[in-house]
């Protein structure tokens, strides 16, 4: 039998502190995986514990809500920020992703998280990477459909950053609702010792989630927006109140394309903890819709509740 080898990581970019921007406070940024497990160990031997949050970065104030999640269920907050190539398809907005890093680390730091772990694409793929992870159930249907590699990509990049920090607890948005059901699904199914913690999603006054995505839309889209919102808010009230699925489902996409939607991807009802299709809201579910408007892909949901 032959003796496996692990390769040392490739990636012996330095970590650096990032400058302070507008009074921030300055905010350690960590480049590879030695240096984070260095900070967590400090942090642990000093009988703290560790929140996570990860992220794709050009963070907004929904980001910014999970890392003081973070602080209340943990002594520090590492957010990672990382475009993480495996989740998108060619096709899709990886080169185009909007990168501001200084930017980040100065929200980052004012939203006290204590340290950016900033890793880079061959750090964390270093040549040779040849391992995938491929979750069922909850990543069926849905946005698994419309973009077949992306909860592959999330479960492997979530994996390796939980492996990389083991902190105590991490923190995920309810926005996207289908990707938290997934990582707890594989976090389960894998034994991995992290607690997962969803958050609300941050909304605009005018209800539109916040998301990176929204730089995307123009000031005549983002005027309309909002209406994919208010459209799944009529269509749980209806449900809550006992009216058909398909009437319910029917109404939120004629509201959906009257607002200027283009196509609309799905528009659809699952068991709030399973994602499992159902016809009827006879314990907590929940609506989920993706929709075009120009060039963005707009994802939405809403809790149901039985009446
Ligand atoms: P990203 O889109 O940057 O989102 C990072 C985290 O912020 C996710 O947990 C997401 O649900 C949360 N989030 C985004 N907008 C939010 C809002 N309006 N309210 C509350 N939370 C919000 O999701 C990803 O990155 C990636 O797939 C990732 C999990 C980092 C893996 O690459």
């Amino acid at each position: 039998m032959t003796t496996p080898t692990v390769a040392p990581t490739t990636d012996t970019t330095p970590s650096t502190h990032a400058q302070p921007v507008d009074g921030a406070l300055p905010l350690p940024v960590l480049r590879n995986v030695a240096d984070l497990r260095a900070q967590v160990a400090a942090w642990r031997a000093a009988g703290q514990t560790v929140a996570l949050v990860p992220t794709m970065g050009a963070l907004h104030d929904g980001h910014l809500a999970l890392v003081r999640r973070g602080r209340e269920l943990a002594d520090h907050v590492i957010a990672s920020v990382f475009v993480n190539p495996t989740q998108f398809a060619p096709h899709e907005d990886f080169d185009r992703y909007p990168r501001d890093e200084a930017g980040d680390a100065a929200k980052l730091a004012s939203a006290g998280c204590a340290a950016l772990y900033a890793p880079s694409v061959r750090g964390m793929y270093p040549e040779g990477f040849a391992t995938a992870i491929s979750v069922g159930g909850p990543s069926e249907g849905l946005c698994g459909t419309f973009r077949p590699q992306m909860f592959g990509g999330v479960a492997l990049v979530v994996t390796k950053l939980f492996l990389q920090a083991l902190p105590d607890v991490a923190v995920f948005g309810e926005k996207d609702y289908q990707q938290l059901m997934v990582i707890r699904r594989f976090t389960r199914d894998l034994d991995i010792p992290v607690r997962v913690e969803g958050l609300p999603t941050v909304r605009e006054a005018d209800g539109l989630a916040l998301s990176s995505r929204n730089a995307y839309l123009s000031v005549d889209e983002r005027a309309r927006a909002p209406e994919l919102n208010r459209a799944l808010i009529a269509a749980a009230a209806a449900l809550s109140a006992g009216a058909l699925l398909e009437d319910v489902l029917t109404a939120a996409r004629a509201r959906i394309a009257e607002a200027g939607f283009g196509t609309i991807d799905y528009v659809e009802l699952r068991d709030a903890d399973t994602l499992a299709p159902i016809t009827r809201v006879e314990r907590p579910a929940r609506l989920l819709a993706a929709a075009w408007l120009g060039k963005a892909r707009l994802i939405d949901n809403v809790p149901v509740l039985p009446a």
